[in-house]
């Protein structure tokens, strides 16, 4: 997620930018710049990598000014550089945003017929123009961004400056954050906490679809519309440490949190709901994707488990046969690779050493290869024949979450994109489809108010010696990050299994010290499911049932049931995720592990 930083006063404008910037880079990033009013100039400063590239930039090339504005860049559209970098300049308008414009080509389109020229492949540069274009028709700043952002779909919070108003920061949002931080004599925007907290404590939030004209003596909150908004400031007592994690204890937990928004994000533009169908521009023109005979999904982690419900989708909706490997064997197996095969592998680092030598292995083979990554650019992203991102923001706890439920979320768009073009689904059966994976955000977030209900469950069997994940089908891969959430966290054994494997061995676990967590949706093998814990029940095991749909007959074996809403069987995995993830952290935070950074552990695991 990109850092945005603001401010109007009478101090060193460039240095308070840095300083703040610094603040966010907790959150990840690949370039950074700023901007500053000086003598009528507004001279800009952006590199590519860390700040300390900035700041060398800047001690070379100084930029003096009390007003300015600075930007760290999480690459979504654009490759990483110094071009792509922010701020923005069309003419005399400078802008920073955060956010993903849905429409940039078409605005592009339009620009370029006006003679725009573009220098970035971003889609903010859009922002810029749209703006440049306003005010060269008569509007002063304030009107001439009201008037851009009524074109803009998508989510963005924009922070713009104009050349000849020196005095006048305007600050937009929809969709994204943006905090007002109000001094003595000078005020500060931003778009987290943490970046201005060394300067105020008291701050104005503004709400989607609201703008706020900042000055050196005063705050204006309008609507888009231009109606007036009156709200009073609120003083934050948070520390530095708690403010970079918004104020939740963790990143993990603040990263759970955060999934509804990813997977908006990460479905943004992807959706044709009118005309039942999914576009994937990334494949556009790939006839190889579309025509593929075979899908080899090849991943690591948590990222293997995504492949393993991303066979079920294109086997399910596309009716393509699939098989799924992980990155460490199928790089030294010698994989026999047939005509028409396709590999699509899936990493949220784009870094893991054992996926990127399989996409080696892979296109020495003659396959094409699709990735599904996180991170703009990466190694993975770069040695993919085409790339699909997930928009799931940096994931900074190591173990992965919203990173997981955004890969569950492309894959499910892939799945339906092939069934589409293949003409297996059509536009009428595939509406539902889509219309489901619409409400997906607002089921995730009625699965996140089961979190106190699940923290009680967590401590009450926080003591376990081991822990058995069980699920069927499509849920089977859901059980094994289940598993996998709280060896990793809590450092409890835990194992996953297809709940019908479980009389094969595993059975000779179960006693009162080894809880057994089963996934039990309301499918065609309920019943199996439900005398598969009828045999759990009668040994002895304590049972938490995670379900969409409750019964009599449950309720009479189950020691917890955790409900989580209905939806069609391809989406429920991500809603079954979400109790997952919050036992595992509730059951770490129960046992005063390190979270965030569980022994062991890296995020990105660039070795073999
Ligand atoms: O960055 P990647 O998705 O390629 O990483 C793969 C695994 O290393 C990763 O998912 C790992 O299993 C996580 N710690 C899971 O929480």
């Amino acid at each position: 997620m990109c850092g945005i930083i603001g401010y109007i006063g009478d101090r060193d404008a460039s240095t308070i930018l840095v300083q703040g910037l610094k603040r966010l880079e907790y959150r990840g990033y690949d370039s950074a710049g700023v901007a500053t009013f000086t003598e009528g100039t507004i001279p800009v400063r952006r590199c590519l990598g860390k700040l300390e590239n900035l700041e060398r930039l800047l001690r070379d090339d100084p930029i003096e000014g009390k007003v300015g504005i600075g930007h760290t860049r999480w690459a979504t559209h654009g490759r990483p550089s110094e071009e792509n970098a922010h701020p923005h300049r069309a003419g005399k308008v400078v802008v920073i945003h955060n956010g993903i414009i849905e429409n940039y080509l078409e605005l592009r389109a339009h620009l370029g017929k006006l003679g725009r020229k573009f220098t970035s492949e971003t889609d903010t540069e859009v922002i810029s123009h749209l703006i440049e274009e306003a005010v060269l028709s008569g509007r002063d700043i304030v009107a001439a961004t009201r008037e851009a952002i009524a074109q803009l779909e998508g989510s963005f919070s924009i922070v713009v400056m104009h050349q000849d108003d020196p005095e006048t920061l305007v600050a937009a949002k929809s969709a994204t954050p943006i905090v007002i931080g109000l001094g003595e004599g000078e005020n500060f925007i931003a778009s987290d906490i943490p970046a201005i907290l060394d300067h105020t404590r008291r701050v104005l939030f503004l709400e989607d679809g609201e703008m706020a004209v900042v000055r050196r003596d005063g705050v204006t909150l309008t609507t888009f519309a231009g109606e007036p908004v009156s709200r009073e400031p609120r003083v934050v007592s948070w520390d530095p440490v708690t403010a970079q994690k918004g104020g939740y204890r963790h990143f993990l937990l603040k990263e759970i949190h955060e999934q509804p928004q990813a997977i908006i994000d990460t479905m943004r533009g992807r959706l044709l709901q009118e005309e039942g169908d999914v576009s994937l521009d990334e494949l556009a023109g790939c006839e190889w994707a579309t025509n593929a005979k075979r899908i080899t999904f090849v991943a690591c982690g948590t990222a293997w488990h995504a492949c393993q419900v991303g066979k079920y989708f294109v086997e399910q909706i596309a009716r393509i046969p699939s098989d799924v490997d992980y990155g460490s064997e199928f790089r030294y197996r010698d994989p026999v690779i047939e005509d028409g095969t396709v590999v699509v592998v899936v990493s949220q680092s784009g870094e893991t050493a054992d996926t990127l030598a399989a996409i080696e292995a892979a296109r020495e083979r003659g396959a094409k290869v699709i990735a599904i990554c996180n991170v703009v650019d990466s190694s993975i992203a770069r040695r993919a024949d085409a790339v699909i991102y997930t928009h799931a923001g940096p994931e900074i706890s190591v173990a992965s979450t919203k990173a997981f439920t955004t890969q569950l979320t492309v894959l499910y768009l892939l799945g339906l994109f092939l069934a589409r073009r293949r003409g297996v689904v059509d536009a009428e059966a595939a509406a539902p489809l889509i219309a489901d994976l619409v409400n997906l955000p607002s089921h995730v977030e009625e699965c996140l108010r089961r979190e106190r209900a699940i923290e009680k469950i967590a401590k009450k069997y926080g003591d376990a010696r081991g822990f058995l994940y069980l699920g069927r089908g499509i849920n089977y891969p859901i059980a094994l990050e289940g598993a996998l959430k709280l060896k990793e966290i809590s450092y409890i054994h835990a194992e996953g299994y297809a709940a019908g494997e479980m009389k094969h061995g595993p059975i000779a676990l179960i006693t009162e010290q080894v809880p057994v967590v089963v996934l039990l949706p309301k499918d065609a093998v309920y019943g199996k499911s439900l005398s598969n814990m009828k045999e759990v029940e009668s040994r002895g095991g304590r049972i938490i049932a995670v379900t969409d749909s409750p019964s009599a007959e449950l309720e009479d074996i189950a020691w917890e049931i955790i409900q989580v809403p209905t939806t069609n069987p391809c989406l429920l995995p991500v809603l079954l995720t979400i109790p997952m993830q919050l036992l595992a952290y509730y059951i770490a935070v129960y046992r005063g592990t390190d979270v965030d950074q569980p022994r062991n552990l890296a995020k990105s695991v660039t070795v073999e």
